[in-house]
């Protein structure tokens, strides 16, 4: 727990990210964000782990389908069931590149 509040800290305070339009958000600070709000439900590895809930798809297998980060993080913050936290932009343009370094053939 103290390591998971010293990787958020971290990259709380790791700056500005440039848009995701321009396809780079971060994967890093995505995985630490997918880590600490998104893993109680979704597998968030690129191996073969099982989401923890099983309605939940793994990050893995996400056919990532929403085109600007604006309209990700409307998903999460308004469609998507029980996420405990409001996500906002810079998250959800971390956690789409994070989801998207763990597909295949795709890079961020
Ligand atoms: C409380 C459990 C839970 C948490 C926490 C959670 N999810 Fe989910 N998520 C689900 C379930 C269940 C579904 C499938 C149901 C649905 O599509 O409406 C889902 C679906 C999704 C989908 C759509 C998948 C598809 O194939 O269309 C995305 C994207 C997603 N979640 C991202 C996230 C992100 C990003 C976070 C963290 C910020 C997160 N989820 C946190 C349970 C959760």
């Amino acid at each position: 727990m103290l390591i998971k509040t010293a990787i958020i800290g971290f990259v709380l305070a790791a700056g500005t990210a440039p848009a995701w339009s321009e396809g780079s958000g971060d994967s890093f600070r995505g995985q630490a964000y997918s880590q600490a709000m998104c893993q109680s439900c979704h597998s968030t590895k690129a191996d073969d782990t099982a989401s923890p809930n099983p309605a939940a798809p793994p990050f893995r297998s996400i056919k990532f389908a929403y085109s600007t980060g604006e309209a990700f993080a409307t998903y999460l913050n308004t469609k998507h069931p029980n996420i405990m936290a409001q996500v906002n932009l810079r998250q959800a343009e971390d956690i789409a590149a994070f989801i998207t370094s763990l597909q295949p053939g795709k890079t961020n």
